[in-house]
């Protein structure tokens, strides 16, 4: 099987290398040297083409005629050259305003980003979380409320501090209201235009910017909270192995034994903190425009180890405009944002409708012993066992 696996692992490279070493330039003698049809109609169709014969023809000031020949000088580049100059960021360009985008005056980059935007990105985003709601609602159906199966103590324990309590509704208050924020600015023109009119949602459009840039430190804040409160209790141990083999104990009769939080809920937690912080970054990147750059140099350390090319990507591009920074920042942003809105749907099922006794937990804090000893038999008798002995240790020695 290993055998197969690296023979078709290196029959893909030995497939791929001489593709890019075919490829011959073009006779583009008819154009004299400009870019032919077939150029344009490749660009057209998506496909990548060699621009850089484009981008060295820039002209060349230096070899202008002096002043004092026939006809005096007709400059070194003449007004093409001067364009590609532009267009490919050659320009020696001074402009009054010393910004990091402000000697950029032509990039190429937004008609892709708006096409992915407006197509793959929300179109796959809503199949994602449709998809997880229509999914959540079978799990429903077929399983149902996951009941408590014992007798019920009538005794409390308590499960999370208020403090605890209060990042997470920070945390989920704060999400909440930047997921709908931004899905407003995603999917506005396609829908709520048509539904309600431009002025209407111009108004409720400015309104979730200044929601979503605003909640969005809450949600930093937040995530900042729960990591330093319960990642001692997320650190991946043996009982997860067996809580993931039993799949939860979700189809079948009894529950896995499990610590604080089970495999399941580190899953979640971890989620949380990885899809949160990308999102953050991203977010910061797109709040502080052209501030913060982290494409171009992610992209020369994957293709430095060679990962586009062996997922059949190709080299990617290491030079980006600082507009096509922001345009990938935004993309990742959005798609970090639908993972984890995918994700917290199912958290929020099994937190309310989908277990009972489940939402106590971050309500009033205190959870049914019962409860309790179905879903985390490792926890509670570690909790019993430290108040038996601080009880022990506060009864005086006879
Ligand atoms: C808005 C509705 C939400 C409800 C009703 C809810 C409910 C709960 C409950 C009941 C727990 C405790 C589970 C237990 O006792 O074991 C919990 C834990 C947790 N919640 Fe939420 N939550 C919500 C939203 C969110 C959001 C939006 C996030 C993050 C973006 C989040 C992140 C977490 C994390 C990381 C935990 C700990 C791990 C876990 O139990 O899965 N929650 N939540």
């Amino acid at each position: 099987m290993f055998r197969m696996l690296m023979a078709l692992l290196l029959s893909m490279t030995v497939v791929t290398t001489p593709h890019a070493q075919e490829a011959v330039t073009p006779d583009r003698s008819a154009t004299g040297g400009a870019q032919t049809l077939e150029d344009i109609l490749a660009r057209q169709r998506g496909e990548e083409v060699d621009n850089s014969f484009r981008r060295n023809n820039i002209g060349d000031p230096d070899g202008a005629p002096g002043l004092g020949t026939q006809l005096g000088t007709l400059g070194g580049a003449s007004d093409p050259e001067l364009w590609r100059a532009l267009r490919f960021g050659e320009a020696k360009i001074t402009a009054s305003n010393d910004g990091p985008a402000s000697t950029t005056l032509i990039q190429d980059g937004g008609m892709r980003w708006l096409t992915f935007r407006q197509g793959p990105l929300a179109t796959y985003g809503a199949y994602l979380l449709g998809g997880t709601i229509l999914l959540l609602g079978l799990f429903y159906l077929i399983r149902g409320r996951i009941r408590i199966d014992g007798e019920k103590t009538g005794r409390k324990i308590e499960r999370f501090k208020a403090i605890e309590r209060f990042g997470h509704w920070m945390l989920a208050g704060s999400f909440v209201l930047l997921g709908l924020t931004g899905l407003i600015s995603l999917f506005g023109r396609k829908v709520l235009i048509p539904a309600f009119g431009h002025e209407a949602f111009a108004t409720v459009a400015v309104g979730s910017k200044w929601i979503h840039n605003n909640v969005s430190w809450a949600f930093m804040i937040a995530l900042v909270m729960i990591f330093v409160m319960w990642v001692i209790h997320n650190l991946p141990d043996r009982t997860d192995i067996n809580w993931l083999l039993k799949g939860g104990g979700i189809f079948s009769k009894g529950h896995p034994p499990a610590k604080k939080f089970n495999a399941g809920q580190k899953l979640i937690f971890w989620s949380v903190i990885v899809f949160g912080t990308s999102i953050s970054v991203s977010g910061i990147a797109l709040l502080f425009p052209f501030e913060l750059n982290m494409f171009a140099a992610t992209f020369a350390k994957l293709n430095s180890l060679g990962i586009p090319e062996a997922l059949g990507f190709g080299q990617l591009r290491e030079t980006l405009a600082p507009h096509e920074e922001m345009q990938y920042a935004q993309l990742w942003h959005a798609m970090m944002s639908f993972v984890l809105m995918a994700i917290i749907l199912a958290h929020i099922y099994i937190g309310t409708v989908g277990m009972e006794g489940a939402y106590d937990a971050m309500g009033s804090g205190e959870v049914e012993e019962q409860w309790a000893r179905e879903h985390h038999s490792i926890w509670v008798e570690e909790v019993q066992a430290k108040k038996q002995s601080s009880s022990e240790s506060a009864t005086p020695a006879e």
